[in-house]
């Protein structure tokens, strides 16, 4: 049959040249290293405390699998067939339009995330050194070492000057011999730690209230603010509506299958949410914080979570040790998923403006630093950045205030829109055919995936933008 298309199209030359992930599972790693960071373990909890426990949980695995992962493979895709960063990737697939202005919107969002993401990476560092230095003795408070700390200007800033160099390192080393290696590293490990702590926590005394109000649902709590959270969750999360997956798609080798790989990185990420749950509300529980409270706040797991640190065996030694090594553990899955938030952004320049990587890298991480001091000092060191605005009686900190603009309402406006420029205009049969190669299989998927993508997952977004038009209060 010589008219039958090879379903395995080998990599180019070019393609090779720019960067391409050295195998799958190198792959894997390294997307679920973007997806698995701060947003599994500091806000999939904390989201899910304040929006009905185990009924948020249950839509939020229904807006994972039928809106996270079609977006996801839709990223995947474009990001493989144009071997672009999203700016270039839109030019490519859709040139003499204006749709590469999807794609800038994703790169600036990006850049917006990586600042304030950073500072709450560098929160982390920080903790790293006061758990080590046992400053969580069993009476000090949590609560107020929290508020010391963000409360200081020069460690706050410290802290995230340390951080943006580890990302600088990592994304200078580029594709296989920086982002690839580390992530084969620190994933695993993260999920080690992430169990045993959960064994403490789940055994805490106290620990069956948060346990209850996460595991057993009560769908009278449902309500659209609940969706509303639950969608922009799975989008920040899967790392997706921005391009991140776009970049790392484009270094993905056409042997590769799409829809496995972009399956085991969306389960991955959503069961470290789900663990890291159990491992938060108990906690939460015991230092007396009411599940179900409206108290959010970007500071909440950093104030209530030494204190499993201090219940546990062997004190002082087990606190130390346990503490220390859980701060690291977050300080590196932050580092995976800061550093894909840079190479999208270095990405665009080496793509486009054909920067050499290194100067690329180290521009992008310096102004991101100047660009994230008001997030950090905006936490209590300086008051009128730590009250921006106030949201249904809540004070907003410039912190909590980039993160609802770009970390919520950008990455579903940007999700809603390469739903529609996939589904829509690139056109469903170009990007079925570039999923077939390495996997010939997907026929039988292909519809689904087009009525997700046309249809399902752009009206329900659209419905939830047009319901926080109304009601804005309605992003907590
Ligand atoms: N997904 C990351 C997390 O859960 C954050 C992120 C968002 C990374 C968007 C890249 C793009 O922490």
């Amino acid at each position: 049959m010589a008219d039958e298309k090879p379903l395995v199209v080998e990599d180019k030359p070019e393609a090779r040249k720019r960067g391409i992930w050295g195998s799958k599972a190198g792959f894997v790693l390294a997307a679920a290293g973007s997806a698995i960071g701060l947003g599994n373990i500091w806000r999939f909890p904390t989201e899910a405390a304040n929006n009905g426990g185990a009924a948020f949980l249950v839509i939020y695995v229904a807006c994972v699998v039928f809106i996270g992962l079609p977006v996801m493979l839709a990223e995947l895709t474009m990001g493989r067939h144009t071997r672009r960063n999203p700016v270039g990737a839109f030019k490519k697939a859709l040139p003499k339009s204006y749709w590469w202005l999807v794609g800038a919107l994703g790169v600036t969002v990006g850049f917006a995330i990586l600042s304030y993401y950073s500072v709450v990476a560098g929160w982390t560092l920080g903790y790293v050194v006061k758990s080590a230095t046992h400053t969580f003795t069993p009476d000090a408070d949590p609560g107020q070492v929290f508020d010391g700390f963000v409360g200081s200007w020069w460690q706050t800033l410290i802290c995230l000057a340390v951080f943006m160099g580890l990302c600088i390192a990592v994304v200078i080393g580029g594709v296989q011999a920086g982002i690839e290696r580390w992530s084969k590293i620190l994933m695993p490990t993260l999920l080690v730690m992430l169990v045993l702590l959960i064994i403490r926590s789940v055994t805490l005394p106290g620990s069956s209230v948060g346990l209850s109000f996460y595991l057993e649902p009560d769908f009278s709590k449902l309500n659209m603010k609940v969706l509303v959270a639950a969608l922009g969750q799975a989008f920040f999360s899967m790392s997706l509506g921005m391009g991140a997956m776009i970049t790392y798609g484009s270094y993905l080798s056409k042997r590769d299958n799409l829809v496995t790989s972009a399956t085991w990185v969306g389960m991955a990420d959503m069961s470290i949410a789900f663990l890291a749950g159990l491992m938060v509300l108990p906690a939460l529980a015991m230092a007396g914080i009411t599940p179900g409270l409206e108290e959010g706040g970007a500071g909440l797991i950093f104030a209530v979570l030494p204190t499993i640190f201090s219940e546990l065996p062997w004190q002082p030694m087990g606190g130390i040790v346990f503490g220390t090594a859980f701060f690291l553990m977050l300080m590196l899955a932050a580092l995976t998923s800061a550093i894909s938030l840079l190479e999208v952004v270095t990405a665009w320049l080496v793509d486009e403006r054909k920067w050499p990587r290194k100067k690329a890298v180290a521009v992008v991480g310096g102004v991101t630093f100047l660009l994230a001091v008001p997030s950090a000092l905006g936490c209590g060191a300086v008051g009128w950045l730590s009250h921006v605005c106030t949201l249904q009686d809540q004070q907003l900190g410039f912190l909590d205030l980039m993160d609802k603009i770009f970390g919520k309402l950008a990455l579903t406006f940007g999700s809603l829109l390469i739903c529609l420029v996939v589904g829509w205009f690139w056109g469903m049969g170009k990007a079925r055919d570039e999923v077939l190669s390495g996997n010939p299989r997907f026929n039988k998927l292909a519809r689904a995936w087009s009525f997700l993508l046309r249809y399902l997952c752009p009206v329900a977004i659209a419905i939830i933008l047009v319901f926080l038009i109304i009601d804005p209060s309605a992003i907590r």
